[in-house]
């Protein structure tokens, strides 16, 4: 990390180096670390987050796995593997994370999920990447799963600094019917309904599409439309590769010697949100994007083992503090990274992303409540 981290706004304790005051190196530092400087680009660039669900270190065949993700593996041989990055165990708690660049203690998510009938969502006190991305210049999109609450109308991603959402806002539904189901006890029974939003309306006309499709066609849709000279941010967040188990069938046919069902549905899922990534990544080269495109792949939390996912050699899954629950799978792929093809074993946190984002962006985090990540740009670009 080095001496510069220190120096946007962190409060991780100084390392050994001297203990210059600090005051004395910040202008020329700030000058240095300015994004125009940083990147060579005459523009923030556009930031394009892809967001795994449940997916496993053992899934992804740059870390050796059976399943095949040619996509991912090209772009992650380009880029800079993130080998020591850590995430939460649980989904909300780690995508509260991402989006505030504060520890979940700091936002009464550390207990659990946000089930499905509470009353809770990120407080609203807090300021989201997002809304930081938009002071900064920034078209701001959403596209899949939110699971940080919809309790009340302020807490919908669009009330949170996104211009425009399509997608789920719990944390797990089929894949097809788009729809989630939960035990509602004053009816003593079960209740499914329709979780599916285009914008903050209910989008009725996609029964029987795979969400992964529908994601990707609304996320290259928003790429063929964003005019090149706007920095674009881009959350993609797939419900791929969560349970129930659903892929169509042609997805499956190459798994035919993974001998466990559940293990052979979840490689068909991986394959497809494979696909789906190089679907994206193409309309980013195609529409004159991608060259000043930081783009990052991450996994929400470890894989269930239950539900077919694999963190093999790491111990544990989803849901446990072992380093199979919190290790996270991801990558870094730019034309602006100086390193390219490597693994980076430099420690990271999730609650990085925020204050690395809005740095590269050319915003500022002076407005947030005191974030726990920090600025880590320089080492993963050098
Ligand atoms: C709730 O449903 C269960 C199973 O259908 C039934 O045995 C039970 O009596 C019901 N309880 C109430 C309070 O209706
Ligand atoms: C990727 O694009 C191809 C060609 O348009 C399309 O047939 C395929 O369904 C897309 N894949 C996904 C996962 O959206
Ligand atoms: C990026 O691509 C656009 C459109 O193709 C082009 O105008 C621009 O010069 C390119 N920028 C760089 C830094 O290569
Ligand atoms: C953020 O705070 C620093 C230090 O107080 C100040 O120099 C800078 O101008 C502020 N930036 C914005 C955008 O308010």
């Amino acid at each position: 990390m080095g001496k510069l981290s220190g120096c946007t706004g962190g409060r991780r304790p100084a390392g050994p180096g001297p203990q210059l005051p600090l005051f004395l190196l910040l202008p020329p530092l700030l000058l240095l670390l300015s994004p125009a400087r940083v990147s060579g680009a005459a523009r923030p660039p556009h930031v394009v987050f892809v967001l795994a669900d449940d997916l496993g270190w053992n899934d992804l065949g740059f870390h050796g796995s059976v399943i095949r993700t040619p996509h991912l593996d090209a772009l992650a041989a380009g880029g800079v593997v993130l080998d020591n990055y850590y995430v939460q165990p649980l989904c909300t708690p780690s995508r509260s994370q991402l989006l505030t660049g504060r520890y979940q203690i700091h936002l009464g998510l550390q207990h659990y999920l946000i089930m499905t009938c509470q009353p809770s969502c990120v407080p609203l006190d807090e300021t989201l990447l997002p809304q930081l991305l938009k002071e900064a210049g920034y078209a701001t999109h959403m596209v899949g799963k939110w699971h940080l609450g919809m309790y009340r109308k302020e807490c919908l991603p669009t009330r949170r600094g996104f211009d425009s959402y399509f997608g789920y806002l719990l944390g797990s539904e089929d894949y097809y019917t788009h729809e989630a189901c939960a035990p509602i006890e004053s009816l003593n029974g079960t209740r499914c309904a329709l979780d599916f939003r285009d914008d903050e309306e209910p989008a009725k006309e996609y029964n029987n599409i795979y969400s992964t499709n529908i994601f990707t066609k609304r996320a290259t849709a928003l790429i063929a439309n964003h005019p090149p000279e706007k920095p674009l941010f881009l959350y993609l967040a797939f419900q791929a590769v969560h349970d129930p188990l659903q892929v169509p069938e042609e997805y499956m046919k190459p798994y035919d010697f993974i001998q466990d069902k559940h293990r052979r549905i979840y490689a068909g899922m991986v394959s497809l949100m494979d696909e789906a990534v190089g679907n994206v990544t193409k309309a980013l080269k195609s529409h004159g994007l991608w060259n000043n495109t930081v783009f990052i792949f991450s996994t929400d939390n470890g894989g269930q083992t239950r539900s077919g996912g694999n963190n093999w050699p790491l111990r544990g899954r989803k849901g446990t503090l072992w380093e199979g629950g919190i290790r996270g799978a991801g990558f870094v792929a730019s034309p602006l990274l100086k390193q390219k093809g490597v693994k980076s074993r430099e420690l990271m946190h999730i609650t990085d992303w925020l204050p690395t984002l809005v740095h590269l962006a050319g915003g500022s985090t002076n407005g947030t409540k005191p974030l726990d990540g920090f600025n880590v740009w320089k080492t993963i670009r050098s």
